[in-house]
């Protein structure tokens, strides 16, 4: 009964979507556990270019069913929206993709309140993607929320609705002078998304267990990454759930021993989205060089990341707390062409040196980078699919970076494409 996760394990946007395509070939569910519509998964594969927000990326791997656990917010509309695209470009949905009866709804009462907190915050905001995350797993765990289940029974669903709307506009109105929203508005959106989603969801976490019982592979996406973890994060900068391997169980109904693998998908460097520390951040040049080669601009919003040197006091915690069985780096290409290239590898605090991540607020923001300093390399590593194609500075700094990290670097990917990575050990 082999179930695999792979986690973000930085800031986000490592190049999972990539990762889960390209390790799903034999998977017989590919299944997301946290998160909504905040990720943005890009894969690109024989099919073309794709941007995934809530269809997890195994949905091109024809043999899969593709699910959306207890742990994920849904957003009907833009959901509605992504397999509509994903139709139209030829990518069979119908009877592959199953949202569990327990995951929860964003409304549209929860986007607002999303973006009037975020104003009212002012300049402390927090940079959320806007989509309502914070507010839908705020209601789940007060008890306001409401279950994608309940869409199939509209009759029950309206005084329920009325409870959670009264509840969002109290806070719409009185803390934040906004306008309420109507009851007749928000529940003839809850009609149509009722007819609409209504063959999608079902009991998914029976499906999974059935599924292991029968010896099938299962691969467990994971949205955001570890340093954006309710719990082990940049608190308050992070995003509501929990993206480490903890919230991959909850999330899905699963129990650790049923997972065989945990693999965290680094990238070469660090890159973050919205505010909140980030010690080895490239404010200059080299990090306008990095932004701009690598085209690091949100896959949901557009923003433009913010971009850093290798942090391998974040990679070692990030290791510990998920105990990666193997590491997936990414993006090693877009390191073609440097002089040289930092690592941090300890921080100095209050004039110490210190080896490990301060979880007090604040602290961070005071950890200035100790770096090393290794030679970069002229002849390319981009497309490469052998690690003798790699020149030796590049070897190099990938095994510091393994040594750092604690944990096997499995796979090294050289490129956006599904193919263009090389296979150390087979993982899946
Ligand atoms: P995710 O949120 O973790 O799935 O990552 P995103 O899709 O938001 O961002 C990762 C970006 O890196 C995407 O544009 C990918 O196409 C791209 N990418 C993934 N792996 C590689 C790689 O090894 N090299 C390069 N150059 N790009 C990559
Ligand atoms: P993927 O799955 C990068 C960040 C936001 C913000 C914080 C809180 O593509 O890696 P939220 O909307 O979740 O309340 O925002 O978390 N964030 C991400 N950054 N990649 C993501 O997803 C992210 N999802 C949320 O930028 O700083
Ligand atoms: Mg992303």
């Amino acid at each position: 009964m082999p179930a695999y996760a792979i986690l973000g394990a930085q800031w986000g946007d490592e190049g999972k979507g990539k990762i889960v395509d390209f390790l799903s070939e034999k998977a017989d569910v590919v299944a997301r556990f946290a998160g909504g519509n905040n990720a943005g998964h890009t894969v690109i594969n024989n099919q073309g270019h794709f941007s995934l927000h809530q269809v997890p990326s195994g949905i091109f791997w024809p043999q899969t069913l593709n699910v959306m656990g207890s742990g994920v917010v849904v957003d009907p509309p833009s959901l509605l929206e992504e397999i509509k695209s994903l139709k139209s470009r030829g990518i069979d949905v119908e009877g592959r993709l199953l949202i569990s009866e327990r995951a929860h709804l964003i409304m549209p009462y929860h986007i607002e309140l999303d973006q009037l907190s975020e104003s009212a915050r002012g300049e402390n905001a927090i940079g959320t993607t806007g989509r309502g995350i914070g507010p839908a797993y705020s209601d789940k765990a007060s008890r306001n929320g409401l279950r994608v289940s309940e869409l199939l029974d509209l009759n029950t669903l309206k005084p329920r609705l009325k409870e959670t709307l009264d509840h969002a506009n109290a806070f719409i109105t009185k803390v934040y002078g906004g306008k309420p929203m109507k009851l007749e508005d928000v529940f003839r959106k809850c009609s149509e998304w009722s007819q609409s989603l209504s063959p999608y969801i079902g009991a998914a976490e029976d499906i999974l267990h059935e599924k292991l019982k029968q010896n099938g592979v299962i691969v467990l996406e994971g949205a955001q990454g570890a340093l954006l973890d309710l719990d082990h994060g940049t608190y308050p900068f992070v995003t509501s759930s929990n993206p480490t391997v903890g919230g991959a169980c909850v999330g899905l109904g699963l129990h650790p021993s049923q997972l065989v693998g945990v693999i965290g998908v680094f990238k070469a460097y660090c890159t973050r989205v919205g505010g909140g520390p980030f010690p080895t951040e490239l404010t200059g040049q080299t990090g306008d060089r990095i932004r701009d080669l690598a085209q690091e601009f949100g896959t949901t919003t557009g923003r433009p990341r913010r971009v850093g040197w290798f942090d391998a006091i974040m990679a070692n915690y990030s290791s510990k707390i998920n105990g990666y069985t193997s590491v997936v780096l990414t993006r090693l290409d877009v390191l073609d062409g440097f002089d040289s290239i930092k690592i941090c590898v300890a921080y100095e605090l209050n004039g110490e040196r210190i080896n490990r991540l301060p979880g007090g607020q604040g602290f961070l923001q005071h950890c200035v980078p100790i770096y090393e300093e290794y030679p970069g390399w002229d002849k390319p590593t981009a497309g490469a699919t052998r690690f003798d194609q790699l020149p030796e500075e590049a070897v190099a700094y990938v095994s510091r970076l393994e040594e750092l990290i604690g944990s096997p670097i499995d796979i090294i990917s050289t490129g956006p494409k599904r193919h263009e990575a090389i296979t150390l050990r087979s993982i899946v």
